[in-house]
């Protein structure tokens, strides 16, 4: 096989589009301050992949396009650390905080204080600057390789870059630091999670490490994992001196820290004021933090200070107080979302947890309701994290009076009456009337939030009087109101219409995937919406795509294919676009992605053993023509390559028609 000659012009330009991305990554992870947007990123991501597409002598195992390689695999290696990872001493108060103080003679130490983040602890390996191997802590002594998994994280460098000048990349690096996910991302996963009718997490930190413990290393890459670096292992070629000089060192090796959230501290009055001031600030962080990490800074005294068993005498961790309450579920009411999905929602007894009042909490559905017994009248412990919306942990059985009855969930929906349906396989009771007044709201809603359509001044106040004057029953009646009719609601004066009037107007002109997702179809959020808008390019080649064609879009399976095509072929779907249709401007798609590479479109799947090379060869060298390689034989594989041995892969290949390809006609398909 030939595997063209790289010309140096070639190996300049994807040197340039890598360090291009990778520091475009770090403005969007580390510094929080994107410098382009998402379209022009994938555009460099796309360019880059054509490039070594084309010359797939350029690829190497730290370019940005190669996060996501590996195959799923069976369990995972142990991995022994070379230095124990330790764990912290708590203190749970502040007598617990003056006590270490006092017990390690803090007394004229500097102290390096910063935020304890709820996640999952990992180390990570640089030899030369490049990333090789990434473990989870386990006991402390052995843990997990799970390398493969961490490379998907996009905002961490797979190679060290220095960001500022006079900054050398020592030769190994052990990195210690914490998988976690931000607030925000935590909490559309689990929108997403839940729109599906899949299981949701608990909290950022449980998802965390059940992502970086995914088998599959596809699945971690849909998980907005990052990672913040607060310490060392072993090192060669760096002398930091104290914790804060090793803190901005791995900052300008690109790596992220909390550096931004620290503080150098002379004195326990110093130590106690920043614990209140991080304390007061851990709403506004965007990752959940449960205390403050105070560290002996001088990294020479931290070494005379020594070890406990399993952590350090020369830190603790001074956890925050819990933000949980005590109260009582006063009620259950039922919710109707824009699906007709009806959830139960509790009313608790006002209670302060954490500075906040909260007087209701979410019971996510009865299935949950009966996993924790819960009753009416119960006392239940209330938790709340940050903005995440209130949960209760568990029930104070012990202080339950009598036996109230187990909450039902409801027969009809509570606000048009209909008798509701639970779809087979699912837990999530709906209502099945599309015209009831809560989904119309709900779906008014959606389609004029941020993300989809995006109209501004539209609030729940708004829609409710809108929906029950009838002056709008779907999302395209906005299209057609007045002044006049605006200026008949409550609280809207002559200057909020106007303003309202011209929202809508301005949102005429819009894209195809912000259309698409504001349709409100269920399965299809926000990357299921720009994935079909960028394979179709326009509304009527979706509306005309069978399901099997629909299928074809990446990350679009049997059950989103079905409710595509469920929605459109209703009657009165198809007015609903017909009259969007008469109100809309949809501008054109950027373009979709270039399909460089022979295999482009393919979709593969190895069996046998193959005489040229080993399996995992084939497989880069099929990723690195365009082709993607699947683990198993489904209706969205293309072609099966068979080499000897080949066992029942083939079977079910032929069953399903598909081309069956012996490793000649491969490797001819790779030269052409
Ligand atoms: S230092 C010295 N610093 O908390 C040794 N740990 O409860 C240990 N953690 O296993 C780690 N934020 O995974 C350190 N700023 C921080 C931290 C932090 C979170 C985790 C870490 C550790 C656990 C101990």
């Amino acid at each position: 096989m030939m595997v063209p000659h790289v010309p140096p012009e070639a190996t300049r330009q994807a040197g340039d589009l890598r360090r291009l991305i990778q520091y475009h990554n770090h403005r969007y992870y580390l510094l929080d301050d994107p410098a382009i947007p998402d379209a022009e990123y994938d555009s460099l991501m796309r360019e880059l992949a054509a490039l070594e597409a084309r010359y797939p002598g350029l690829i190497s195992p730290d370019s940005p396009t190669q996060r996501v390689g590996a195959a799923p695999l069976s369990k995972f290696t142990p991995y022994r650390h070379a230095l124990q990872m330790l764990s912290l001493e708590n203190a749970a108060d502040l007598a617990q905080m003056r006590a270490w103080y006092d017990r390690i003679e803090a007394t004229g130490l500097a102290l390096w204080c910063e935020p304890k983040i709820d996640g999952a602890a990992v180390e990570l390996v640089y030899e030369k600057g490049v990333l090789v191997t990434a473990s989870t802590r386990g006991d402390g002594w052995v843990g997990e390789d799970v390398t493969a998994n961490i490379r998907t994280i996009r905002g961490l460098p797979l190679r060290l870059t220095p960001t500022q000048e006079g900054v050398t990349v020592p030769e190994l690096l052990e990195v210690r630091g914490e998988v976690y996910m931000n607030k925000r991302d935590f909490a559309l996963l689990n929108e997403q999670a839940d729109e599906r009718g899949e299981k949701i997490f608990a909290n950022p930190r449980n998802a965390a490490a059940g992502s970086l413990r995914q088998l599959d290393p596809r699945m971690t890459a849909g998980r907005p994992l990052r990672i913040l670096s607060h310490g060392l292992g072993r090192v060669e070629g760096m002398t930091p001196t104290s914790q804060r000089e090793a803190i901005a060192q791995l900052g300008s090796l690109g790596l992220m820290t909390a550096m931004k959230w620290s503080r150098l501290c002379a004195g326990f009055e110093e130590v106690e004021t920043h614990y209140t001031e991080l304390e007061s600030r851990r709403d506004e962080l965007p990752f959940e933090i449960d205390g403050m990490v105070v560290k002996v800074d001088d990294l020479a005294r931290q070494e005379s200070l020594g070890l406990r068993s399993r952590s350090p005498r020369w830190a603790v961790a001074w956890k925050f107080p819990p933000r949980e309450a005590e109260t009582t579920l006063a009620e259950i009411r039922t919710q109707v979302g824009r699906t007709g999905a009806l959830t139960p929602v509790g009313v608790v007894a006002a209670a302060a947890v954490g500075g906040v009042i909260i007087t209701s909490v979410t019971l996510h559905n009865w299935e949950m309701i009966r996993e924790k017994d819960l009753r009416v009248g119960d006392r239940v412990i209330v938790t709340r994290a940050g903005d995440v919306i209130p949960e209760i942990v568990r029930v104070v059985t012990e202080k339950r009076t009598g036996d109230p009855p187990v909450p039902e969930m409801p027969l009809e929906c509570p606000v048009c009456a209909s008798s509701v349906l639970v779809p087979e396989g699912e837990i999530i009771p709906r209502c099945p009337n599309i015209s009831c007044p809560a989904q119309v709201k709900g779906r008014i809603l959606h389609f004029a939030s941020r993300g989809a359509i995006d109209i501004d001044h539209l609030g729940e106040k708004v829609v409710d009087q809108l929906v029950e004057k009838r002056l709008v029953s779907d999302p395209s009646d906005l299209y057609t109101l007045t002044q006049d009719q605006l200026e008949g609601l409550d609280r809207m004066a002559n200057r909020s219409a106007l303003n309202l009037l011209g929202s809508i107007d301005r949102s005429k002109k819009t894209t195809l995937p912000r259309l698409l997702h504001a349709l409100g179809i269920r399965h299809v959020g926000e990357a299921s919406a720009w994935a079909l808008a960028a394979a179709f390019g326009d509304l009527d080649s979706i509306r005309t795509a069978g399901e099997e064609e629909l299928m074809k879009v990446e990350d679009i399976g049997p059950a989103v294919a079905q409710s595509i095509r469920a929605f459109i072929d209703d009657a009165g779907n198809q007015r609903f676009l017909a009259n969007l249709g008469r109100h809309l401007v949809i501008e054109p798609m950027p373009k979709a992605p270039p399909t460089g590479g022979p295999m482009s479109g393919m979709i593969l799947v190895f069996t046998g053993e193959l005489e040229s090379m080993p399996r995992t060869e084939a497989k880069k060298l099929a990723e690195s023509l365009g082709a993607r390689v699947a683990a198993s034989i489904t209706k969205k594989v293309t072609h099966v390559v068979a080499g000897s041995g080949a066992g029942s892969k083939i079977e079910k290949a032929r069953s399903m028609k598909l081309t069956i390809l012996n490793e000649d006609q491969f490797l001819k398909m790779a030269a052409s």
